[in-house]
């Protein structure tokens, strides 16, 4: 048995099978339905439920908060039909989807950005052209590993993809590429993913906000939004727990100093004393700003960051489809979440 689902900006009807979702049924039939995480968890799947009845069941506020249900939206990655219905997703003003791709890489680079942070550089032999707008993410396979998902940290169109592999705890592919990664390996690369992307018409200020490895995707877009020439002012923050966990920061100190409207400000969560900000990434935010009134915010870190940034911005004014997040989740929190892939930053 299965319902028809009238997806409106995509003029598509997909027959969703019982027990099945939307999103996966529709990412099957080969529409591109904007999404994330397809566990719940980030929002990028949120739609209008245009008409008809669904079972939505295991997503956090976080990506559809009550208000938000009770104003007719749904979670495609988690919405169950239980009769023919109609869905739209949420159109914003510079939606772009890039076509999906299926690369073949060789690893050209490899280097320790920090003692648990590898830096892995990938040379495209075929499947290009790979387009993708600043802050997405692709699904990378390396040899005999589970496919997970890592955002791009180098800008759109260099020739070089560049990914940042944060090693975790019992992570058997983070455990891969510290040990057994060699230049020259051939791996798999498809994508790009996500809807947390860099919005290049908007023009009020943008706050950047990155956790560890969750610099990768902030990177891509603050140095986008240098080399477009954006003019508004970036206030770019990036969050760990050690000065042994800092990198790049020498760099976007130099671009800082180079760029008048950039603004980059290292912050330190376990720091005692010396030189660095210290204290919560998204406390430092809130100690620097009153209200985010016409702000953008892109976000990439732990899911706890994610959601206390998050929350900050929304109650000091700013609109809830200006916040661009992608919270990291390990393997372990995918699993349980019922995702088949999942992200190991
Ligand atoms: S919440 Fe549905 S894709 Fe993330």
């Amino acid at each position: 048995m299965s319902f028809k689902v009238h997806i409106v900006p995509a003029s598509r009807t997909i027959e969703v099978p019982t027990g099945a979702t939307i999103l996966e049924t529709a990412l099957e039939a080969g529409v591109a339905y904007p999404h994330g995480c397809q566990s719940g968890n980030c929002g990028a799947c949120k739609s209008h439920l245009v008409k008809g009845e669904v079972s939505m069941e295991g997503y956090s506020e976080f990506a559809l908060s009550d208000e938000e249900k009770d104003r007719g939206l749904i979670l495609a990655c988690r919405a169950v039909p239980w009769e023919d219905s109609e869905v739209a997703w949420l159109e914003e003003d510079d939606l772009i989807i890039h076509p999906r791709r299926v690369l073949t890489c060789k690893v050209a680079g490899l280097d320790d950005a920090t003692h648990d942070i590898r830096r892995v550089r990938l040379e495209i032999v075929a499947g290009g052209p790979f387009d993708f707008s600043a802050g997405q993410y692709a699904s990378v396979t390396f040899d005999g590993c589970q496919p997970r998902d890592y955002s791009m940290a180098n800008v759109p169109g260099d020739p070089m993809l560049e990914f940042h592999v944060r090693r975790t705890e019992g992570g058997t592919t983070s455990a891969y590429v510290a040990e057994t990664l060699r230049v020259g390996n051939s791996v798999r690369v498809e994508g790009p993913f996500g809807t947390s992307y860099l919005r290049e018409t908007h023009r009020g200020p943008i706050i950047a906000v990155a956790g560890g490895s969750g610099m990768a995707p902030l990177k891509s877009i603050v140095e986008r939004a240098l080399a477009k020439a954006l003019p508004q002012h970036i206030y770019f923050y990036f969050g760990v727990r050690t000065e042994r966990d800092l990198y790049l920061h020498d760099h976007f100190a130099a671009l800082a100093r180079k760029h008048e409207n950039l603004h980059f400000t290292p912050v330190l969560s376990e720091a005692m004393g010396g030189t660095w900000r210290t204290g919560f990434v998204h406390e430092a935010v809130g100690q620097d700003f009153d209200e985010f009134d016409g702000c953008k915010a892109y976000l990439a870190g732990p899911p706890v960051m994610v959601e206390a940034a998050t929350r900050l911005f929304e109650k000091r004014g700013m609109r809830r489809i200006d916040v661009h997040a992608d919270a990291f989740y390990t393997a372990a929190e995918m699993a349980s979440a019922g995702k088949k892939t999942g992200a190991e930053l």
